[in-house]
């Protein structure tokens, strides 16, 4: 059997000194692999090094390929039986998934009509940045098989997933990808799976989340307001983007830091939340937890109201406010998986019960708010649905959200299978 050629791109990156060690896996399993350095691939790898390991000549520029004769891109390209990129940067993703073309690592990847591998290798907001799993997506449809990252603590001190997966998985994703039919374009069965089980449940899908109150303003410098304190509809956005889904926050007005890879939009009315909502669909699921204010005040003063000395109190018109989740069930772009909360202190059950009906959602997520008010940092919860009742321990609000995660990623599922998007 001929020896497999492998052309290996390197794109700058701390984790580019692996490439040496998957070059050397490589040629002791009898491949012949070249090497094209990125011009930042450079600043981490010297072609020196590669050329002694690969025995090969290693190209950094198109201007290696002036000689046409000798060996052209398009050659170059296509000499190869399986192209591999790794480390792949965001910004290597980014261009291969916008078919950008300005250097000539990134021509050889359009240039190409053989299988690409990429393994990638990138701070971990910039793995869970939606522009990057969207391009990841891309390239998946596209027929590229893009690796997971290993997960784990990171040279610039973050923890999460984007670390370049190890030499040894990486080289074990070749000869799965060298011994597996070329994929087609938009055939995901191509992809191996190089993720643990249910290590992305949510991935391909879009979630979004309403979290903390909201504030109704009576003058500049007066609002009515709640007690809600946003941790738990933060935590279940951290959790549904830490699932894989792409997530946009619409958020009342908190002192929270927004989750890694979560999309945030802040607001601070009821009527503003709908509208964001509004503006984010469609989405495969909304998970409302805002304590959303019931009413808001019917005419809301441009001035400061002063106490005119006679003893006598403003009156107050409230007005009510739209209800955003019930709204939303009877939108035509109602999510196909719509979750309501309730804090209720009382008769928890029944009035989720009632609750579910009457706002036309999924799920309604009881909290039993009688023994610990909002604010803390437990909660202990029933899943009402139209299917019965499913009543959790106390748990921490991460918990919480990471539980509720599995049973949304489960129903969604159910429901649609992943990818069929
Ligand atoms: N909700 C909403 N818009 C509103 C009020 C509530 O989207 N204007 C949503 C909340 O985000 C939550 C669910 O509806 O998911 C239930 O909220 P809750 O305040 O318990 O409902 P209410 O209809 O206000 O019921 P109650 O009379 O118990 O306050």
């Amino acid at each position: 059997m001929a020896a497999k050629r492998i052309l290996l791109i390197i794109g700058g990156g701390i984790a580019a000194y692996k490439a040496i060690e998957l070059v050397r896996l490589l040629r002791k399993a009898g491949m012949t692999v070249r090497c094209v350095l990125t011009r930042a691939g450079e600043q981490f790898v010297t072609p020196l090094t590669l050329a002694a390991l690969s025995e090969n000549r290693v190209y950094t520029s198109l201007f290696d390929l002036k000689d046409e004769v000798e060996m052209g891109h398009i050659q170059l390209s296509r000499e190869a039986d399986l192209v591999v990129v790794a480390p792949a940067t965001a910004d290597l993703l980014a261009k291969m998934a916008g078919g950008i073309a300005d250097d000539l690592a990134t021509t050889l990847l359009l240039a190409t009509d053989k299988p690409v591998l990429a393994a990638p290798a990138m701070n971990v907001r910039m793995w869970l940045h939606a522009a990057t799993r969207r391009n990841v997506r891309a390239l998946r449809g596209d027929g590229v098989t893009v690796m997971e990252p290993d997960e784990g603590e990171m040279a610039c001190g973050e923890y999460g997933p984007g670390r370049l997966p190890e030499p040894e998985a990486i080289k074990r994703a070749i000869d799965e990808a060298l011994s597996s039919p070329l994929p087609q374009e938009g055939d995901f069965s191509g992809q191996p799976d190089f993720a643990p089980a249910n290590h992305r449940p949510l991935y391909g899908r879009r979630i979004l989340v309403t979290a903390g109150p909201t504030h109704e303003p009576i003058d500049p410098v007066r609002y009515i307001a709640n007690r809600s304190s946003g941790k738990q509809g933060f935590a279940i956005a951290a959790a549904a983007a830490a699932a894989g889904a792409e997530v946009l926050l619409v958020a009342g007005p908190v002192p929270l830091p927004t989750p890694p890879g979560v999309v945030r939009v802040d607001v601070e009315t009821a009527l503003e939340m709908a509208a964001e909502v509004q503006a984010g669909l469609p989405v495969d699921a909304a998970i409302m937890v805002a304590a959303v204010a019931d009413w808001r005040a019917a005419d809301t003063h441009r001035q400061k109201i002063k106490k005119d000395g006679s003893g006598a109190v403003p009156p107050l018109a409230l007005a009510e406010n739209p209800d955003i989740l019930a709204g939303l069930a009877k939108s035509a772009e109602r999510p196909p998986l719509l979750i309501g909360f309730a804090a209720e202190t009382n008769d928890v059950i029944d009035h989720a019960r009632a609750k579910l009906a009457r706002k036309g959602c999924d799920w309604i997520v009881a909290n039993d708010v009688s023994a610990d008010p909002m604010g803390g940092e437990t909660n202990r919860v029933h899943i009402v649905s139209q299917d019965g009742v499913d009543s959790w321990d106390r748990l921490p609000k991460q918990a919480v959200a990471r539980k509720l995660m599995e049973k949304i990623a489960d129903e969604l599922d159910l429901r649609s299978p992943p990818d069929s998007d």
